[in-house]
């Protein structure tokens, strides 16, 4: 990876089933942008956090099935981003972990979702924590663990979830101030030009309104619930208004500009609801049914789904397990054997490694020397008329150049070990 790619990172939680709102806001948007350069995506399925709200084992088992088939037969390449489901990456709890422990209560008991039910309580008269699990308090906590595990940059998320990133940061920036420089702070992306979708009842598609339209049900059931979108009562040839219309709307987040100013014509010359519904029906089903295609046959096909999330999760842990280790280090988990971490084993290769030296000689040459840690010489150089090849060939032995070491071969003093001088020579230069 360049250093110049930017990292998105977006979990899901799995519980309920994608509609046309999920669809039309979330994964088309994240699937465009998955395949634009200069970026590294990531996209997770969070159901570590399902069950935070649901405690039904086979709810969760679909609702996971459902959504990894949706992002794939959406477009989404596994091969081309990180695609993985939270609970096959233990270094995520491992993380959380880490991260409740430099995390203050009372940043918690801020947090929305958990002030949302205190406050509800308040309001029925219950005990404040009433209905209160410590996951619901802790949720927070994970997702920073989702965030910060990958150093993601930028996470694309609505409005609601903006306090969560700030979180996220909270905590990066307090275990970077206690332990070093580790985590990298992520920052919130709020699109507030993705499309919000009116459901069949014109309010904000949502499952809690039980107004959504499934984004893969059967055609014919499509076409059905379609059919049922609120309009008004104006009859066949009355002029329509686009304005407040559900229909339009919807229509206008598949269609073209052309398509969307042809459906603004029709209503103002009249077209029945009827025949809209009909044309919106044949505008979503154009884009959806290859798609739902290819959502049937994953659906068919579980273990297939379950290979590609085993082979994300491998993937992703090639960058979690590296960064898990590095933490556990800097936090003190460590190896006892390696007494005060490896910066003092570092010190100590440092204190071990050969010297070299840089001298000028009275003929007004410059010269340089490698000295074992005792004192014992090891290398000579002849001389040079300027003191900056010297000073190159020294940089390039420090960083473990193969054509420095050729240069040198032959002003080793007898009997030392060249290979392992430069070895402990590059190594405390990493150190
Ligand atoms: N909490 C998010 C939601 O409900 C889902 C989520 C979990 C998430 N971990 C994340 C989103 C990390 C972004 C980054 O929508």
């Amino acid at each position: 990876m360049s250093t110049t790619t930017v990292r998105y990172l977006t979990g899901i939680t799995t519980t309920g089933t994608p509609h046309l709102g999920n669809y039309v806001g979330a994964i088309r948007p994240a699937v465009a942008a998955s395949l634009r350069p200069g970026i590294e995506s990531f996209y997770f399925l969070a159901d570590y956090h399902a069950l935070i709200k649901c405690d039904e084992p086979q709810r969760i088992q679909r609702s996971t099935l459902e959504i990894a088939a949706t992002w794939l037969a959406a477009g989404l390449n596994p091969e081309r981003v990180f695609f993985y489901r939270q609970s096959d990456i233990p270094e995520i709890p491992e993380l959380t972990w880490l991260l409740t422990c430099v995390t203050g209560k009372g940043l918690l008991n801020r947090a929305h979702a958990y002030k949302a039910q205190v406050d509800k309580n308040a309001a029925a008269g219950a005990d404040a924590d009433t209905d209160v699990t410590a996951g619901l308090f802790m949720y927070p906590v994970l997702m920073a663990a989702d965030i910060l595990m990958f150093k993601s940059h930028k996470i694309p998320v609505g409005r609601d979830q903006i306090q969560h990133i700030e979180m996220a940061r909270d905590m990066a920036s307090s275990f970077n101030h206690l332990y070093g420089e580790h985590l990298v702070l992520p920052e919130a992306e709020v699109d507030d030009a993705v499309a919000l979708l009116p459901g069949l009842d014109g309010r904000k598609m949502s499952k809690s309104y039980d107004n959504t339209i499934p984004l893969f049900v059967p055609r014919e059931q499509m076409r059905k619930l379609i059919m049922g979108i609120v309009t008004d009562s104006r009859a066949p040839g009355e002029p329509k208004d686009t304005e407040g219309s559900a229909l339009f709307q919807i229509y206008q987040a598949f269609a073209s500009a052309d398509e969307t100013a042809a459906l603004r014509r029709a209503y103002a010359e009249g077209i029945a609801w009827g025949d809209a519904k009909q044309m919106l029906f044949d505008r979503i089903d154009r884009e959806i049914a290859p798609m739902r295609a290819r959502y049937e046959a994953m659906m068919a096909d579980p273990a297939q789904v379950e290979r590609i999330l085993l082979a994300g999760a491998a993937k992703a842990r090639t960058l979690a397990t590296p960064l898990m280790r590095e933490l556990r280090e800097a936090v003190g988990l460590r190896n006892l054997a390696m007494q005060g971490g490896a910066a003092t084993a570092a010190k100590t290769a440092k204190a071990a490694a050969p010297q070299v030296k840089q001298y000028r000689e009275a003929d007004g040459q410059f010269y340089f020397k490698i000295v074992a840690a005792d004192g014992t010489l090891l290398l000579q150089s002849p001389g040079f008329a300027n003191p900056r090849e010297p000073g190159q060939l020294i940089a390039r032995l420090k960083n473990g150049d193969a054509q420095a070491a050729t240069q040198v071969q032959a002003w080793w003093q007898p009997g030392s070990d060249a290979a392992q001088a430069l070895a402990s020579l590059a190594a405390a230069n990493e150190a």
